[in-house]
């Protein structure tokens, strides 16, 4: 079969790269893909917001399936256009991406349906917000509601911290619209956990668990950005944590969905924390991690191009999901200053070395190839260098080794990924 995946990241690789082992598919397309991609599917420049050229290139190249990977096409319906144009597509329509398009509606739905999480207001003007804070305890959470790259969350150790992101979320617009309404929420303390689930509108499964590193420096310092480098499994999520989610937050986060007519059929994230009094949702994401899809991937044993069939003729309870019992990392290779100022078109070295390999890989995330031929940095996030091992020791040794087996001017790295591993 013929395979059209959409968006151009370092998940979308990880994707690219689980959909060719599949026995079943014949050639992948990738719109608009990036140079990693571009070893593994024909990449067509088609932008993701081009909604009916992205349906326009899926029926000229007669593709049998359609997976979408990034949040701002799933939250804008391109799921949507393309089902109304009768091409079979992944990935949850407008209704049920509002999940991870609305912060606030996910607050609500999750204290309608009695979903562990910290407790909220939300607020649609600024004097409301600043009212609210003056009783409130500090330190404190602030969310814009819309997407904003994963960066509108601010935390506030002061009443004064938490007033003036009130002003630059709602007043100066610092995520632009996506700051129309806030949502104000109890700080949690915690360690955090990612599980990717898959969903048929009706039954959901659970991947491995993973842990990303948000921050950008060593030590869990300095900007949120997308990802430095993930980790799966993570140690803290155990068997209990596993029962408990199940049962109080994935099952009834699919039924919540059900019942308010937007059945949610594609992948759910959630951003878990394990707080002492249980675990609780910190975020629902629409879509695979990133670059929590690069260690959780390579570690399925599933054909997924059968899972995702199973997704979508709302065939899932009768698929059992398989992981390899062993571990991945990933690191991620940046360029310098991401995720503020940094610099693009520095070609990269070392890439034949991850060919042929099948315990080593190297997603690529922002590159591209230049008139010249060679590919070059080309985004914050270059490369998410992964490895598995037999345990997660031995998956961080050997992705730390394999950084080094690649390079490019300006390149930065955290030191510390898998950190936890040994608080285990
Ligand atoms: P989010 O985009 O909602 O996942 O938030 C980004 C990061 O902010 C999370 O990964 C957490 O580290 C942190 N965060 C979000 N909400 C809370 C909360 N209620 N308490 C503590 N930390 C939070
Ligand atoms: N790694 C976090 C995210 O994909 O949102």
């Amino acid at each position: 079969m013929k395979v059209l995946v959409v968006g151009s990241g370092g998940r979308e690789h990880a994707i690219v790269y689980k959909v060719a082992q599949s026995k079943r598919v014949d050639k992948i397309y990738c719109a608009p893909g990036n140079a990693g991609i571009a070893g593994l599917a024909e990449c067509v420049p088609v932008p993701v917001m081009e909604f009916e050229k992205i349906a326009d290139l899926a029926e000229e190249k007669k593709v049998d399936l359609v997976i979408v990977g990034p949040d701002d096409p799933l939250v804008g319906g391109l799921v949507d256009v393309l089902k109304a144009r009768g091409l079979r597509t992944f990935g949850p329509d407008k209704k049920a991406a509002i999940l991870e398009g609305s912060k606030a509606f996910s607050k609500d739905l999750m204290k309608k349906y009695n979903i562990p999480t910290a407790a909220y207001e939300n607020f649609d003007n600024a004097e409301d917000a600043l009212a609210y804070l003056e009783t409130a305890k500090m330190p404190i959470v602030l969310k814009a509601d819309g997407l904003a790259l994963g960066k509108g969350v601010l935390i506030c150790n002061t009443l004064e911290e938490a007033k003036e992101g009130v002003k630059s979320i709602m007043q100066d617009k610092q995520f632009g619209d996506a700051g129309n309404r806030m949502v104000v929420e109890e700080f949690m303390t915690g360690r955090e956990v990612s599980v990717l689930t898959f969903c048929d509108g009706k039954t959901i499964r659970p991947m491995t668990s993973a842990q990303d590193h948000k921050r950008a420096l060593d030590g869990d310092k300095g900007l949120n950005t997308g990802g430095m480098g993930t980790f799966s499994p993570s140690p803290f999520y155990t068997e209990e944590v596993d029962r408990f989610c199940r049962e109080k937050i994935y099952q009834p986060t699919v039924d919540a969905m059900c019942a308010e007519g937007r059945p949610f059929k594609g992948v759910i994230f959630f951003g878990l924390m394990l707080t002492e009094d249980g675990p609780k949702v910190l975020e629902y994401n629409a879509r695979f991690g990133d670059p929590e899809a690069q260690v959780v991937l390579p570690r399925m044993e599933n054909d997924i191009l059968d899972v995702i069939d199973a997704c979508i003729d709302g065939t899932l309870d009768q698929t059992d999901l398989r992981f390899a019992d062993n571990a991945a990392v990933c690191v991620v290779l940046a360029s310098n200053g991401y995720p503020l100022h940094y610099e693009k078109g520095f070609p990269i070295r070392g890439l034949e070395n991850f060919e042929g390999r099948d315990d080593i890989f190297c997603f690529h995330a922002g590159t591209k190839l230049n008139e010249k031929g060679e590919i070059v940095t080309n985004g914050g996030r270059v490369l998410g260098v992964t490895a598995l091992g037999s345990n997660l020791k031995e998956a961080r040794k050997n992705a730390y080794a394999a950084t080094e087996l690649v390079d490019f001017d300006n390149a930065y790295k955290r030191g510390d990924i898998g950190r936890a591993i040994d608080e285990a």
